[in-house]
């Protein structure tokens, strides 16, 4: 029996579980189901990460405090997860005593290791809110393409990193006035330290190629000492021995995997020890996204090792997800809560999806709805349920539940058993993808076997009453087979099955003889396209997205407060000009006179619905202080107000005459 930690990244607690967070907590529960069906003492653990200062600005703004706000997100998370059925052992969060403690322990191993260094820097403070501020809180122009309202670390428009001093008119996003470079002295662990140790680990096979390579362009570039430290105000713990001093929160959240375990091997009598210390022969993986290896295949196996912990035995890696090949989009309604996705469909669909289209591999996911409907209705409803279906009627109205006591085909059987080896092969290695093809291609044989057999015909025969129940036996016996294979997938599922067939779903299961079964009732119903429809719908934003970071939104309703709606300036603007844009599909350009001295350029998604001189001199409402925004085709600094399904049907407002150029709009 083997002895395996497992974790999935914990996720921040300021913000809802959406399906691309998914991919990654079902690959994570399937393995962990997965080893737990074949007999190991696997525990998965988690836990929100609940420390930061988007955390703490956002609880200032809602008027509650961060422990307020973390615990609303706690448990609006658990219960989402617990609805998609991710079998967390313990879920838990690094605002925690026993995170407190591990934190200290590691810095305290770091510091006496001579891993800490001091280096003063100076950085952008806020004068007004008293606050140094973190990168993404500084919004201004990009220093190479000129791009308007950009972050702090780098610009969306022309991908270029740079630091948030470089920005030209930079602005704060917390108050909005200009930031002031101030100097701190900070405490920075010194990574390079730990270059012949991380080598070492990455030579041992804990990283997939792709992540192997992502490392080592990052040693060719050197590794950069890394600042720990962060100064009060701040939402985490207070260093030792150092005033005003926080942990920065991706130190403190790592060590939340450790924190969450220690819980739980305190409250069920797991020898913890034996999990993590330097000696443990026991496995430990983390699963993440690949947007934070850094922090999980440098900083971490440093951590670890300074406070005298084993390492990883590997991370592995998954690439992001995508709906219908694009980045998930609010606009578009791709952009699927947990929860609006469980308003609408049932949770082992994209389970069962996700499952399907999951590799080994870094490379990002395409949630395609239409091929979701197809595969999950062809596969599940169509094969898999299908061949209980078919045998179980007759077992139940002709032989009072009783199956047969011997197999008719037991070589078949046993092909089944055989099959099992590869697909456990499968799901080890992650390639749910390759044994899901494996499954069905059992359910096809299955079927294949029950239209040779055809049941239906035999019992129409007088005298058949043996092979009737052997051929039925049969198909449900295989189908308790593949089951059992599919259980990590499709948990509940497998609940209902075991309840139907009145036995325990296992792996590679001994034949069920002489034994009652239940009636079959529906185990999965298929799903509709108007369920997908509404899905989206219920997805859609419709206001465009707020840019600030702290901007004041019902998490829950998306609801924007008053203070929020009363900041839109809407104004009436005269269409001076309007014209085609060169290259754009949907653009047209126009030109607004709002009473100001210079008309503005803004560009709007109107082309199919108007002609540019359909435009020319009428009237319209623009929302005028709409950061500007650069556009692939120039700088746009506004927005017209337009309503309307889109392609030919938007109509631009247009209010009534005696409205001016510059009014404002109420
Ligand atoms: N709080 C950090 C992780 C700390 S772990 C010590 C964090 N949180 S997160 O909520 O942003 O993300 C949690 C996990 O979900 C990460 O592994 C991240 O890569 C993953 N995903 C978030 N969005 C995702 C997609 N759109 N697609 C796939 N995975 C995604 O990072
Ligand atoms: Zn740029």
């Amino acid at each position: 029996m083997r002895k395996i930690l497992v974790t999935s990244a914990l996720p921040y607690a300021n913000g809802s579980i959406h399906i691309g967070h998914l991919v990654e907590y079902i690959q994570t529960d399937i393995w962990v189901r997965f080893q737990k069906l074949r007999g190991h003492e696997c525990y998965y653990v988690c836990a929100d990460d609940a420390h930061g200062t988007p955390i703490m600005l956002r609880a200032q703004k809602e008027g509650i405090t961060p422990e307020e706000l973390i615990a609303r997100y706690q448990t609006e998370h658990q219960t989402d997860f617990a609805d998609f059925s991710i079998g967390f052992d313990n879920y838990y969060s690094t605002h925690s005593a026993e995170n407190q403690h591990f934190s200290n322990l590691i810095y305290q191993g770091l510091k006496a290791g001579g891993h800490i260094e001091r280096q003063t820097i100076r950085q952008f403070y806020d004068p007004e809110k008293e606050m140094f501020l973190p990168d993404r809180f500084i919004r201004g122009e990009c220093p190479k393409c000129h791009a308007l309202d950009q972050y702090g670390d780098s610009c969306e428009h022309c991908h270029t990193t740079y630091n948030p001093t470089d920005l030209i008119n930079p602005v704060s996003a917390v108050s909005g006035v200009t930031p002031i470079e101030k100097e701190s002295e900070h405490l920075f662990v010194n990574l390079s330290h730990f270059e012949a140790m991380l080598q070492e680990w990455i030579g041992s096979g804990a990283l997939q190629p792709a992540v192997q390579h992502k490392l080592n362009e990052w040693f060719e570039s050197g590794l950069q000492a890394w600042n720990i430290s962060r100064d009060a105000p701040y939402f985490g713990f207070e260093m030792p021995d150092e005033p005003n001093k926080y942990f920065y929160v991706w130190l403190d959240a790592p060590i939340g995997y450790i924190a969450s375990f220690k819980n739980l091997c305190d409250r069920e009598h797991i020898d913890f020890e034996s999990f993590l210390a330097k000696d443990s022969e026991a496995e430990l993986y983390h699963f993440i996204g690949k947007d934070i290896q850094y922090f999980h295949c440098l900083f971490w196996p440093a951590m670890l090792t300074a406070g005298g912990f084993r390492n990883p035995t590997a991370v592995f890696v998954h690439g992001f997800l995508k709906v219908d090949g694009e980045k998930m989009s609010k606009s578009r309604g791709t952009f699927i809560n947990a929860r609006t996705y469980l308003n609408h469909l049932q949770p082992e669909y994209l389970r069962y999806y996700f499952a399907a289209k999951l590799g080994h591999g870094v490379d990002d996911v395409d949630l395609n709805l239409d091929d979701f409907l197809h595969r999950v209705n062809a596969d599940l409803v169509g094969k898999f349920v299908n061949i209980a279906s078919r045998c179980a009627k007759f077992i139940t109205n002709r032989f009072d539940g009783q199956l047969a006591s011997e197999l008719v085909e037991p070589a078949l059987y046993q092909e089944f058993i055989d099959a099992g080896n590869a697909i456990a092969e499968a799901y080890e290695t992650r390639d749910y993808n390759k044994g899901v093809r494996h499954i069905m291609a059992l359910a096809d044989r299955a079927n294949q076997y029950i239209e040779e057999r055809k049941p239906w015909t035999i019992a129409k025969q007088a005298g058949q009453e043996a092979e009737l129940q052997g051929v039925c036996s049969q198909g449900l016996n295989l189908f308790r087979i593949l089951m059992g294979y599919l259980a990590p997938i499709l948990p509940l599922l497998t609940s209902k099955v075991e309840d139907f067939l009145a036995a325990p779903i296992t792996w590679q299961p001994e034949p069920l003889l002489a034994h009652t079964i239940k009636p079959f009732k529906p185990l999965m119903v298929r799903v509709e396209k108007k369920q997908i429809d509404a899905m989206i719908e219920a997805s859609k934003e419709s206001l465009a997205t707020p840019t600030q970071p702290a901007a004041s939104i019902d998490p829950i309703r998306e609801l924007i407060d008053y203070d929020t709606f009363s900041k839109i300036d809407l104004r009436i603007a005269r269409i001076l000009k309007a014209e085609q844009v060169e290259g754009a599909d949907k653009l047209l350009r126009l030109s607004l006179d709002v009473g100001e001295d210079k008309p503005r350029n803004v560009f709007a998604g109107i082309k199919d619905a108007y002609a540019p001189e359909q435009l020319t001199g009428r009237l319209t409402v623009m929302v005028a202080n709409l950061a500007p925004r650069q556009m692939r085709f120039g700088i746009s600094e506004g927005m017209v107000l337009a309503a309307g399904p889109g392609k030919q049907d938007i109509f631009i407002l247009t209010p009534d005459d005696g409205a001016q150029p510059g009014m404002r709009v109420k």
